[in-house]
C-alpha cells in the first residue's frame, strides 16, 4: 500500500464516522464473512490471502465501532485500474457505502497516476451495474460465459470502464 494516502473519517447520516483503512489478514474473518454472505460464488480465503500477498491496493471500510461494512480491491496494470471486488454488507447496502468505496477506490487508483479503471459484473447484477452506471462507468463490451453460475452452468459479464 506504499504511496497510498487514507482519506479522514467520513461522517455519513445514519452511520456516523466511517473509515477507510488498509485491508489486513486480521480482516479477513469478517471480509470473508461477508463475501459468502453477498455473492453466489464467493471469493475464498485464499483469494484474498493471494490478493493481499500480490500487492493488490486493498481497503476495508469500517464503522467508528469497528464494525466492517465493506471492503474493495484494485489492481493496478501499468495505467489501468481492474476494480476486481467490491462489496458492502447486505445489511448496509442501498445507503450510499458502494458510492463511498468507488470514491475511495478511484481516489487510490489517481494517486497512483491510472487513466482508467475497468471492472466485470455479472449480466444478472443488475444492481451493481446500475450503481456503476450512475458512478459514471459505461459498459465497452461483454465477455461470454465469464462466471461460473447456477447447476454447472456459466454467465456472461459486462465488462465497463470510467475514465479517471
Ligand atoms: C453493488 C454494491 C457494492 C453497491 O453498494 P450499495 O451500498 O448498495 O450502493 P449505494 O447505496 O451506493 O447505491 C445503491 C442505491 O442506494 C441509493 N442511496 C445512496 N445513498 C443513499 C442514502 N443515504 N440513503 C438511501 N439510499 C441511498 C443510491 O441512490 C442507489 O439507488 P439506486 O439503486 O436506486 O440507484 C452492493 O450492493 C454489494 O455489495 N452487492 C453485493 C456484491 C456485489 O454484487 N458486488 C459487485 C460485484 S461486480
Amino acid at each position: 500500500m506504499s504511496g497510498t494516502s487514507l482519506p479522514q473519517p467520513i461522517a455519513h447520516p445514519q452511520l456516523g464516522a466511517l473509515q477507510f483503512a488498509a485491508m489486513e489478514a486480521a480482516d479477513l474473518d469478517a471480509v470473508v464473512k461477508i463475501e459468502q454472505a453477498v455473492y453466489s460464488h464467493p471469493w475464498s480465503r485464499g483469494n484474498f490471502q493471494d490478493s493481499l500477498y500480490s500487492g493488490y491496493q486493498a481497503q476495508t471500510l469500517r464503522a467508528a465501532q469497528g464494525l466492517l461494512l465493506g471492503y474493495f480491491l484494485v489492481m493496478l496494470a501499468v495505467d489501468e485500474a481492474h476494480l476486481l471486488n467490491v462489496s458492502v454488507a447486505a445489511a448496509y447496502q442501498h445507503q450510499g457505502l458502494g458510492r463511498l468505496l468507488l470514491d475511495q477506490a478511484t481516489a487510490v487508483a489517481r494517486q497512483h497516476q491510472m487513466r482508467s479503471m475497468l471492472l466485470e459484473v455479472r449480466e444478472s447484477n443488475q444492481h451493481a451495474a446500475k450503481v456503476y452506471r450512475r458512478y459514471g462507468f459505461t459498459e465497452i463490451g461483454r465477455r461470454k460465459n465469464y462466471y461460473p453460475a447456477a447447476n454447472q452452468t456459466r454467465e456472461g459479464a459486462i465488462v465497463m470502464s470510467l475514465p479517471l
